[in-house]
């Protein structure tokens, strides 16, 4: 076995007996069901774990990452965790989180992704050919990609208000959860909340939440 890998199992025991020897309750807790008031879907790379930039404990955040964080309307991997979500966990918010220097954005615009997962970031090439304009204007390399990595967020948020679970849950009670689009910059750490147009994305004849007025 490697060093790195001996280090986890390590680390994991030195963790559960501190978390006994400070809240002694901590492991009961956490065995009750789980009620998280957040569904987080994210980028699968492994600097966005984002209870470590929430400080948010086990029990909090449900979880689905995948690469570029992609709101993919096939994807019945996603569909079920967002199905679950939404109807069982019944959660408060729906964050979709991206984040600046994301491999997978940078690959689709450099055309460099091959294989699968060229297939899987496809849909930013669709961003990048549609705000061509936009993103030609933005002199700098980086900022021209940290923009699309934005534009990226906004259409997965887009793309939560087309699915059918969305849709129904809202038509039941247009104030069950709220949805957000964030992105993490890793320069410094901070959450960047993006204003998007949700009333438009919002399908017509629906009631408009209150956190929206
Ligand atoms: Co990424």
């Amino acid at each position: 076995m490697s060093e790195a890998y001996n280090k986890l199992i390590d680390k994991n025991k030195a963790w559960a007996i501190e978390k006994k020897d400070t809240n002694p309750d901590y492991f009961t807790k956490i065995q009750l069901p789980q009620k998280p008031p957040f569904l987080y879907i994210g980028c699968s790379d492994s600097r966005m774990p984002l209870d470590t930039y929430t400080q948010t404990d086990p029990g909090q955040l449900f979880v689905h990452r995948n690469i570029a964080n992609q709101v993919s309307l096939t994807d019945i991997n996603f569909l079920s965790v967002l199905e679950y979500a939404v109807n069982v966990l019944k959660v408060k918010h729906i964050i979709v989180c991206g984040h600046y220097q994301c491999g997978g954005v940078e690959a689709a615009y450099s055309n460099k992704a091959e294989g699968l997962v060229g297939n899987w970031v496809n849909p930013i090439r669709d961003l990048v050919l549609k705000f061509d304009d936009e993103l030609n204007n933005i002199k700098d390399r980086h900022l021209r990609l940290n923009r699309l990595s934005e534009l990226n967020v906004m259409k997965q948020v887009e793309n939560l208000y087309k699915t059918t679970i969305v849709q129904r849950a809202l038509e039941a009670n247009p104030d069950q959860f709220q949805i957000h689009g964030w992105v993490l910059d890793l320069s410094n750490g901070l959450i960047i909340e993006l204003d998007m147009p949700h009333e438009r994305w919002l399908r017509k004849g629906l009631v408009k939440p209150e956190w929206l007025e």
